[in-house]
């Protein structure tokens, strides 16, 4: 069986995290760590029992790897992404970077046109379409079965009280909401933003947006850095003129409401095979890009690609200009 040789940049939480899952992987072997923070990258390695670097650039001469995975993280944590991928990428391996992919969309599209020039597949950790409620809802829609979308709604909030930037809430949370929405419903043409500052907060934490998309559908998105865990994280609903979907916390549960039918479908996450916790959308979406490269997919055919990525960054920027112009804005 083919195996991905993997190295793993940034051994912050979720570079762990990420080592962990590869390790468990049939597909996959852990390789190496990189950390420019040494006694990150050493007591990952003693964990995981390869060699540790402090440079992508001395890493990718010394040893043979396929993949790496990016978990950086920096400022509006995604400053740091942009060194260590365009490095893996000029050394000809394949890239699976954490969201967003940046905080700067020029630097986003030179990591998206890099990687096209040089053939490798760039994927992002967009975690939150890899889950089997998302598989079924995009299949239903790929049926036919919601018909002309009309509207999609969508919430999502998680307490994290970080203060690095104004638009920490808005660059760093809804790429996963913004890559949900244009995962079912294509891309957006325009966004207005409304945001608030929560009570002893300097950074704009709570946000709600309208959109519209491409297809003439409308988006509505709420999302939050306020509220504390324990509540459902996620709601996703779309309408169409044939039915109408929602998607209960991520992967607990998907409702698919046939129009002028009494009688709903309804996906509940099975306690025995099913899927455990959050981590497991980490599981999945590693392992469909590992399963993708030893399948010998295309880079276009990467899901969750870093032009889904760039792409959810765009409508985010739009967004920012804006709560900052109090006007409807293309995405660019
Ligand atoms: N997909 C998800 O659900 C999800 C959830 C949480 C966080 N994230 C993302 O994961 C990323 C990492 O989060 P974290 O909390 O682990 O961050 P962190 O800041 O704790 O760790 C990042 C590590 O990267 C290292 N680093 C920075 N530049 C480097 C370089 N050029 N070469 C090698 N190492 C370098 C740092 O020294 C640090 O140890 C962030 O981008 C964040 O947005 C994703």
């Amino acid at each position: 069986m083919k195996k991905q040789r993997v190295a793993v940049i940034g051994l912050g939480p979720i570079g762990n995290k990420h080592a962990d899952i590869y390790r468990e992987m049939d597909g996959a072997v852990m390789t190496a760590v990189c950390d420019i923070d040494k006694e990150r990258a050493d007591r990952a390695a003693d964990r995981l029992g390869v060699p540790a670097f402090y440079s992508v650039r001395e890493m990718v001469s010394r040893i043979e790897l396929d993949m790496v995975s990016v978990a950086t993280g920096g400022e509006e944590f995604g400053s740091d992404h942009y060194q260590p991928t365009m490095e893996a990428i000029n050394a000809g391996l394949h890239v699976l970077g954490e969201k967003p992919i940046s905080n700067e969309i020029s630097r986003g599209e030179e990591m998206v046109n890099a990687a096209r020039d040089k053939g490798v597949c760039y994927g992002i950790n967009l975690n939150h379409r890899f889950t089997p409620a998302a598989r079924l809802a995009k299949q239903w829609v790929d049926e036919g079965r919601i018909g002309h979308q009309l509207f999609i709604n969508v919430s999502m909030w998680i307490m994290n009280l970080r203060e690095s930037s104004p638009w920490f809430q808005i660059k760093a949370l809804h790429p996963h909401t913004v890559d949900i929405m244009r995962h079912f419903a294509g891309d957006i043409e325009s966004v207005q933003c409304f945001a608030v500052k929560a009570p002893g907060r300097n950074i704009w934490s709570t946000a709600q947006f309208n959109m519209k998309f491409k297809s003439g559908a409308l988006g509505h998105l709420s999302g939050s850095y306020d509220i504390e865990r324990g509540h459902p994280m996620e709601r996703v609903e779309l309408a169409g003129t044939k039915g109408r979907f929602v998607i209960d916390d991520v992967f607990r549960e998907v409702t698919l409401f046939p129009a002028g039918d009494m009688v709903k479908q309804v996906y509940s996450n099975p306690v025995f095979g099913g899927m455990r916790d959050f981590d497991d959308t980490f599981r999945n979406r590693l392992g469909t890009f590992i399963e993708q490269l030893n399948n010998g997919v295309s880079p276009n055919e990467i899901d969750g690609s870093g032009a889904d990525g760039l792409a959810a960054q765009k409508v985010l920027s739009a967004a920012i200009e804006s709560i900052q112009t109090e006007t409807v804005v293309k995405v660019g």
